[in-house]
């Protein structure tokens, strides 16, 4: 699995979009678009950054009967995306729908990707709200598990948890680990975090770096120092 760095281009605009990738002429680092861009500007800015030449995770964590999940897998399919994610509370049976969805008339498909239990529900939500009574991290590596076997290729978790999943779910199981943050940077609201090199040593398969590079004065140093410490 090759290692990357994927910059999370948590932006409201297409404009302020395609002017941050200005900045990095000539290098096309792999990009994710979330819900807000996506909500904004609809499929042609993935249209648009994947016509510039960059890989592009669309993370737009898909919640749905299977039905349906199969059929927007579908249509996101069609934008040439690189990777697509979806809620495994959904069921396995919504997972098996969205990989049939995905993939492509040739055979092709982008990687799914699964999300487990967000990292903003605390153990007690969790309990008192959802009524899951068992721990979190239990919960977490049982829907990994789920994830594995309807069939995905990997899941989002915190960098700490890459291990433990690649121990239960297998080293071929992708981990996409956010929550990074370099030696020297600011936290900001993220609690569990690790560096680059850290999530490299734990094993993550991909990092997700938002604002250590996007609030960095000059964003494309950042990103190469991303990627000196996490790919080598
Ligand atoms: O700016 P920062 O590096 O914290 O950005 C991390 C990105 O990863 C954001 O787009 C955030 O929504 C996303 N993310 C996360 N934690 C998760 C899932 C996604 O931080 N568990």
């Amino acid at each position: 699995m090759g290692k990357d760095v994927i910059i999370a281009c948590d932006f409201s605009s297409k404009e302020e979009t395609l002017a941050f990738l200005d900045k990095f002429s000539g290098k096309k680092p792999y990009v994710k678009i979330g819900m807000e861009l996506f909500y904004a500007e609809g499929p042609a800015i993935v249209r648009e950054i994947k016509a510039r030449g960059h890989k592009i995770f669309l993370d737009l964590k898909l919640h749905d009967i299977p039905n349906t999940v199969k059929k927007a897998m579908a249509v996101l399919s069609r934008l040439d995306v690189d990777m697509v994610n979806l809620h495994a509370a959904g069921t396995r049976a919504m997972m098996e729908g969205a990989l049939e969805g995905v993939t492509r008339p040739d055979g092709t498909r982008p990687l799914v990707i699964a999300v487990t239990q967000l990292t903003s529900t605390s153990q007690e939500r969790m309990q008192e709200e959802l009524l899951i009574d068992q721990p979190m991290d239990k919960t977490v590596m049982h829907y990994a598990d789920n994830a594995a076997k309807a069939g995905l290729d990997g899941v989002v978790c915190s960098p700490m948890e890459a291990g433990k999943v690649h121990a239960t779910c297998g080293d071929g199981f992708v981990t996409v680990t956010p929550g990074i943050r370099f030696a020297d940077g600011d936290k900001g609201d993220q609690v569990r975090v690790t560096t680059p090199a850290q999530a490299k040593e734990i094993g993550s398969d991909y990092i997700v770096v938002g604002r250590p590079i996007t609030g960095a004065a000059d964003p494309v140093e950042a990103y190469e120092r991303c990627v000196r410490e996490f790919v080598g």
